[in-house]
């Protein structure tokens, strides 16, 4: 079958994230973001894609910071009532029902019960007339243990993130599946060896 080239995220797997911000005046705010992505191995950088009318993007380009928060199929119910419209002045925490954890090295907090939390600078953003690429610099990356193996490695089967598909009705959540195949990053080069392995020890 041939779709609309509108249709290319039914067949991208995508994260849901959850984007916390905090306004220049401290109200709070949650949006779902899918539209994101790391920029290149090795870096720290994250992009996404905003749309303009969004409390978060104004967050953002006010207080130059975000927190990129990673979350479990559990938070499937709270996606609709932090992606409804809702003025600037609600606290979506409270609308949400949503506790915060607080971040290390920047004021907006991060969700509590998510798996991982990227506290993130603005870096640089790419203006179009109808969206902004937001780059953010990950500053501080914690990840719950109950979302990792005893040697440090991610376990999605305890992290179940929350992903999706959209068809032409609507978004169908999902998660992934481990299947049992793995090849080092090495494996790539003519010499079996990673290039980049130097700068992921700590
Ligand atoms: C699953 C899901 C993913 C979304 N991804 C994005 C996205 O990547 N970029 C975007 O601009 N809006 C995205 N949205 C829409 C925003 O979450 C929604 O407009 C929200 O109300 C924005 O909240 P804010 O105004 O508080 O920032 C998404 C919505 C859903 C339900």
């Amino acid at each position: 079958m041939i779709f609309k080239p509108v249709m290319r995220e039914a067949f991208i797997p995508l994260p849901v994230t959850f984007i916390s911000t905090i306004s220049r005046d401290g109200i709070r705010n949650i949006a779902p973001y899918s539209c994101i992505m790391p920029v290149l191995r090795p870096l720290d950088l994250i992009c996404l894609a905003s749309a303009w009318k969004r409390d978060t993007l104004v967050n953002i380009r006010e207080t130059r910071e975000f927190v990129v928060n990673m979350v479990g199929v559990s938070f499937s119910d709270k996606v609709i009532p932090t992606a409804k419209f809702t003025s600037p002045e609600v606290d979506e925490f409270e609308l949400a029902g949503l506790d915060e954890k607080p971040s290390e090295m920047i004021r907006a907090p991060g969700i509590a019960g998510s798996y991982a939390w990227m506290e993130c600078e603005l870096f640089r953003e790419y203006i179009e007339s109808d969206y902004v690429l937001v780059m953010g610099k990950v500053l501080r990356l914690e990840v719950a243990d109950e979302a990792l193996t005893s040697e440090g490695d991610f376990n999605i089967h305890k992290a179940r993130p929350l992903m999706m598909t959209g068809s032409k009705k609507g978004i169908h959540f999902c998660t992934v599946t481990d299947i049992g195949a793995f090849e080092p990053f090495g494996a790539m080069f003519p010499d079996g060896k990673d290039p980049l392995a130097e700068k992921y020890t700590s």
